[in-house]
Formats: structure tokens, sequence, C-alpha cells
């Protein structure tokens, strides 16, 4: 499938990215913010924040938002805060990408430690639904909202040693469904992407012996990104797709 992204598809909308201060989420941050959308950067590390709204300043795109938010310690309370500052500040939110995410550590599933299995499903799944149920009073009243999640190739297809990772990405699969389901007769399309092998430090983290210049850059599958938060996708809900139509890589992550 080709996505044909007009220069200005994400013009006038509010969009919140997860993890927008490196990897992917940056990148989708900076492709939003240049195709025409308010981008409201949430991530842990302030610094890497502040480049990112540095970058869509010299770019010349509509600036940015920063929210520094840490999702392993972040309670109910926190996302709460979060939805009542994009309300006060902008009105209103018309996506937003679940970006953010762990790894964890690689191991065989009688291995995995506990403390290591917590600290992932806070991040990966948790984070992300308590975020979804503070932000979605705001995105019914968008007329076309968008909520994307993101999987992996072990979010569908189980594989050995990556057990906390792949089950973190399974679950969080099954809230794409859920919510795409319970949100049907509504104008919201609620998706998941599956990156695929991408040139980031998650990725090194697991494949620390590969040659990154073959994997394919967080720039190079942008397309779906944009295409999926746009409004040609007013017709795709529920779905997982893959951003690279042509994997090529083994050893996906
Ligand atoms: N790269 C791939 O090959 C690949 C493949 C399949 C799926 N994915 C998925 O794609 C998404 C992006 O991954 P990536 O490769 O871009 O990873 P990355 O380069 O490690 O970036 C992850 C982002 O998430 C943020 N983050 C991590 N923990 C956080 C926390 N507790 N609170 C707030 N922000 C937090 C990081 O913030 P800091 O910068 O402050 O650490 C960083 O900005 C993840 O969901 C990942 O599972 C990636």
């Amino acid at each position: 499938m080709d996505y044909q992204i007009a220069a200005d598809n994400l013009k006038d909308r509010v969009i919140l990215v997860t993890g927008a201060g490196d990897g992917i989420g940056r990148e989708a941050a900076l492709q939003y913010a240049a195709h025409g959308a308010t981008v409201i950067l949430l991530g842990r590390t302030v610094a890497k924040l502040e480049a990112v709204y540095d970058e869509i300043e010299k770019n010349g795109s509509k600036q940015a938002a920063i929210i520094p938010l840490d999702l392993m310690g972040a309670t109910k309370q926190h996302y709460i805060d979060m939805a009542n500052t994009i309300q006060q500040q902008f009105g209103r939110l018309d996506g937003v990408l679940h970006n953010a995410g762990l790894l964890g550590a690689l191991s065989p599933l009688d291995h995995i430690e506990e403390s290591v299995f917590d600290d992932v499903m806070q991040v990966n799944v948790k984070a992300q639904l308590l975020l979804t149920q503070a932000i979605l009073p705001l995105i019914k009243q968008s007329p076309d909202g968008r909520i994307i999640f993101t999987s992996s190739t072990v979010g569908h297809i189980g594989r050995a040693f990556w057990g906390t990772y792949a089950i973190s990405k399974f679950a969080t699969e099954g809230m794409m469904q859920v919510l795409a389901d319970e949100l049907s007769d509504t104008s919201i399309k609620v998706n998941a992407i599956n990156p695929g092998g991408t040139r980031t430090g998650m990725r090194a983290q697991a494949f620390p012996a590969e040659d990154a210049r073959l994997l394919k850059t967080p720039l190079d599958i942008m397309p779906l990104y944009l295409y999926l938060m746009g409004p040609e996708s007013r017709h795709i809900s529920g779905q997982c797709l893959d951003a690279q139509r042509k994997p090529g890589i083994s050893n996906e992550q």
C-alpha cells in the first residue's frame, strides 16, 4: 500500500506523542509538526524533549509543547492533570501516538525477573491504559480522532526469549482491539503500528551485534505514521499495520 501524504495532512490537529524525545517518537513528532500539527511532546528526559521542541521551531513548524512525565511512576491523577492542561492550553486533542516503550531484558521465560516484568508492563501497558482513559473525553470531542498504539512483530507471534516485551505487545494489541470495538460507532479510529526493525537505541539494545546501517531509519517508516494519524485513514480501525511493507531484515523486533 502506498501512502500519499499531503503537506498539510495534519493541519489544525493537536497531537500527543509519548516517548517523543528519541527514536521513532522523536521522528514522528517532527513529521507531525512538519505536516501542520501542534505537537505535544511527552517524555521523561526533558533535555531530549527540548531538543525536539527546538528542532520543530527551527523547521518553521507550529510551536510545540512539552509535558515532562515518567510513565514508570505516573499515577492516574498525573494523567488527569495532563488532560486538564491540554484542555486549558489547546482546547482540543485530535490524536495520540502511544510510542514510549521499554524492552526489558531478553531471557527465557523461567528467568524473567519479577521487577523487570513489572516495569515493562507498567510503561508498555498500564501507562497506555491510564493515559487513554484520561484523554478519551477530550478526543471524543474531536471531529476526527486518532489513537495509535505501537506493537511489534512479537506482539502477534510469540518468540523465544522475548518474554516480557512480547507479552506487553500482545496486551497492547488487545487494548487497541478492545478500544477500537468500543469506539466503532464514533469517528475515532484506533489502530496499532508494527514499526519493524528500525535504527534506534532500543533496537541496538536488542541486537547489539548487527550492522545498524542495514536497518530502516525512523524517517523511512513515517508514511504509515502520517497516514494513520491523518484524514485518509478514516475507514481503518482495529488493525495492526506493518510500517515496513517488505521487511527484508530477519530478527524483526
Ligand atoms: N526500533 C525498533 O526496531 C522497534 C521495533 C518494534 C517496535 N518498536 C516499538 O517502537 C516504540 C519506539 O521504540 P524506539 O525504538 O524508538 O525506542 P527508543 O529509541 O528506546 O525510544 C523510546 C522512547 O520511549 C521513552 N520512554 C521509555 N521509558 C519511558 C518512561 N518511563 N516514561 C516516558 N518515556 C519513556 C524514551 O525516553 P528516553 O529517551 O528518556 O529514554 C524514548 O524517548 C516502542 O514502543 C518500541 O517497543 C520499536
